[in-house]
């Protein structure tokens, strides 16, 4: 099939099975642009679940999936490639967090959303990267645990100095592919332009950066500077977005490393397919779920700083 007829009859499925489509602004493209949302992993689990849809068709890594499934449990989750994963997320499992815990009795747990919905459950409260600084602030607690992330972890130690952190040693390797000598060489031949990057971008270079936010806050930051060139320390995935957003700045990666294998699996045949055989399905077992759910909501009922 051509490309503009799969694309016709995704729509077309779309609608019939009363689906909606959710990309996460790392994907293909074609994805985000066929997609009925984009959006960050915060964004994009609150627009699964106010959706009146009953199929949520995401876009992303398993782990985006079940949080739609943890939050919409009457709903069908779909997730068009079953073996796009987050190896971040799949470094921290259940038995090791409780082992952590058993070493800091009455600290709390916070979880990055990045992360599997067992260990969510094992959690007190998730984070996002667009929401870490003010999840941490919220606790009443002044020691805590944070995983998996070490990056982020750390990004957000420095925000809130008066916070004590355990971090869990985990990490995304396709930010960690970025350096800080990658950076400063693309600042000495693009000296007019701004470093934005992501906070999973280890501290040497999240230190260089003019502003470090998430994937959906970038596009704002950029669209608000009065510069017109920007270095970007994320997944290149984001340029169409800062791109179609802001068609009269330039945009530079900063690395060409950056790009996640798992987020580019997902081609348009994967979601005609999944449309077709509704699979795969993500599913969450109940007991998991509700606490799983105790820890999102946690989170979603802080407000932003
Ligand atoms: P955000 O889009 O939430 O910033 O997450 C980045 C990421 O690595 C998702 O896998
Ligand atoms: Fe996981 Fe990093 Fe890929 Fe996001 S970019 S899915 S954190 S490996």
């Amino acid at each position: 099939m051509i490309t503009d007829d799969i694309r016709t009859e995704i729509r077309h499925l779309l609608k019939e099975k009363n689906a909606v489509l959710l990309a996460h602004n790392y994907m293909r493209d074609e994805v985000q642009e066929l997609a009925d949302i984009t959006g960050d992993s915060l964004q994009l689990s609150i627009e699964a679940a106010k959706t009146d849809a009953e199929v949520i068709v995401f876009c992303g890594v398993h782990f985006m999936a079940e949080s739609a499934a943890i939050l919409s449990p009457r709903k069908t989750v779909l997730l068009p490639r079953a073996d796009a994963g987050c190896p971040m997320a799949d470094m921290v499992d259940v038995n090791g967090l409780r082992n952590l815990k058993q070493q800091h009795p009455g600290v709390p747990v916070v979880t990055y959303v990045n992360s599997t919905a067992a260990v969510k459950a094992e959690s007190d409260i998730c984070c996002t990267s667009a929401n870490a600084v003010s999840v941490v602030r919220s606790l009443q607690q002044q020691k805590l645990i944070f995983a998996p992330d070490r990056n982020l972890g750390r990004w957000a130690a420095r925000s809130v100095p008066e916070k004590e952190f355990v971090f869990w040693d985990g990490y995304c390797p396709t930010h960690e592919r970025l350096n800080a000598s990658q950076v400063i060489e693309l600042k000495a031949v693009h000296p007019d332009a701004l470093f934005v990057c992501h906070p999973e971008c280890t501290p040497d270079v999240s230190v260089l950066a003019d502003h470090v936010c998430s994937t959906s806050g970038m596009s704002p930051y950029c669209a608000k500077s009065p510069a017109v060139k920007f270095i970007i320390g994320t997944e290149a995935g984001i340029l169409f977005k800062l791109r179609d957003e802001n068609p009269d700045k330039e945009f530079i990666l900063a690395s060409p490393g950056l790009i996640c294998p798992n987020m580019k699996l997902t081609a348009l045949d994967d979601i005609l397919n999944c449309l077709i055989n509704m699979q795969p399905v993500v599913t969450v077992p109940e007991d998991v779920r509700l606490k799983a759910r105790a820890a999102l909501d946690k989170m979603l009922a802080v407000p932003r700083d």
